[in-house]
């Protein structure tokens, strides 16, 4: 079968065989980074523009570096310094990057639904690199991509996912995503940070912490969204650490193999003790590196025009 989707834009939209054909293609694309020259002509002549109206570390230089490793070149804005603070809306602003001819417009926006908005106006691929509290694909995938590798498999698998589920993107995404590929997800929050409905995407709340991690093969913590929440939804920090935080004790309840990960930024001594994100149980680190493939596998899937991995 052939990957035939314009956009990427969050998990719904994509089909089991098309989350598999994703992570494959990734997987392939990983040794171009081990190699002496981190790159390979694939992309040349493509345009890819890098569209960030939120912070972000991890998913913009990943962006760029997967680009850059498949001979793209790339172009970036930011809100403070385009024409946005001058008052230009966003579907003006990605007409004017479409009259450029660029092949692949990346997003990441304060909204919910923007890549969704500017994707039926251009012609270019738009990749959702997080929109508001909706969906984050791109993680999602090399969370996936990250578990496949460590354990073979994503179905049967128990996840559990614990944090800030009411402000993450990243959970929907990665409760869509792993629940579509056949795991079994549990979430746990504070009452006040867990949406009502969320189990419609595919888990089941559990009552807390302990049961939550209880069994688990993959125990993934969420930081405090902060700037996203418009009120205090729990007393302090130290309250939420000492009955939402992981460490050492709480980890022995999951499976001996247990998995940690962590998108990124953590709170270290909040959600996550130091001991635990730095231990060997950790891949949060590995999820950065599998970011670069996974990027490069969406890149080569949407504008490379076939899914057969050029290794020139
Ligand atoms: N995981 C993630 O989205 O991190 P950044 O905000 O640093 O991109």
């Amino acid at each position: 079968m052939r990957f035939e989707k314009k956009d990427i834009l969050d998990i719904e939209s994509l089909e089991p065989w098309e989350i598999s054909m994703i992570l494959d293609t990734a997987q392939g694309m990983k040794e171009i980074s081990e190699r002496p020259v981190k790159k390979v002509p694939t992309l040349r002549g493509k345009t890819i523009v890098l569209f960030f109206q939120e912070p972000s570390t991890r998913t913009k230089l990943s962006f760029d570096a997967a680009a850059k490793r498949l001979s793209a070149d790339t172009h970036s804005i930011s809100a403070g310094t385009s024409s946005i603070v001058k008052g230009e809306t966003l579907i003006d602003t990605a007409k004017n990057l479409e009259a450029m001819k660029p092949d692949v417009i990346v997003l990441r926006h304060p909204s919910s639904g923007a890549p969704h908005l500017i994707a039926k106006r251009v012609k270019a691929s738009v990749i959702n690199a997080g929109d508001g509290i909706h969906a984050h694909p791109s993680q999602a995938l090399l969370d996936m991509m990250s578990v496949r590798e460590k354990k073979g498999k994503i179905a049967g698998l128990k996840i559990s996912i614990i944090g800030d589920i009411s402000h993450s993107r990243v959970a929907r995404s990665d409760i869509t995503g792993f629940s579509k590929m056949g795991a079994t997800v549990s979430i746990c929050a504070p009452g006040t940070m867990i949406p009502k409905g969320i189990e419609k995407l595919g888990c089941t709340v559990s009552p807390n912490m302990e049961a939550c991690i209880e069994g688990s093969d993959v125990v993934m913590m969420l930081r405090i969204q902060k700037e996203r929440q418009g009120s205090i939804l729990f007393p302090t920090e130290r309250e939420y650490s000492t009955l939402f935080g992981l460490n050492r004790d709480r980890l022995k309840l999951a499976q001996k193999d247990v998995l940690v990960m962590h998108p990124g930024p953590m709170n270290r001594g909040v959600e996550i003790s130091s001991d635990v994100a730095d231990s060997d149980c950790s891949i949060i680190l590995e999820q950065v590196t599998n970011g670069v493939a996974l990027r490069m596998a969406l890149f080569y899937l949407v504008a490379g025009g076939s899914r057969h991995v050029d290794s020139h």
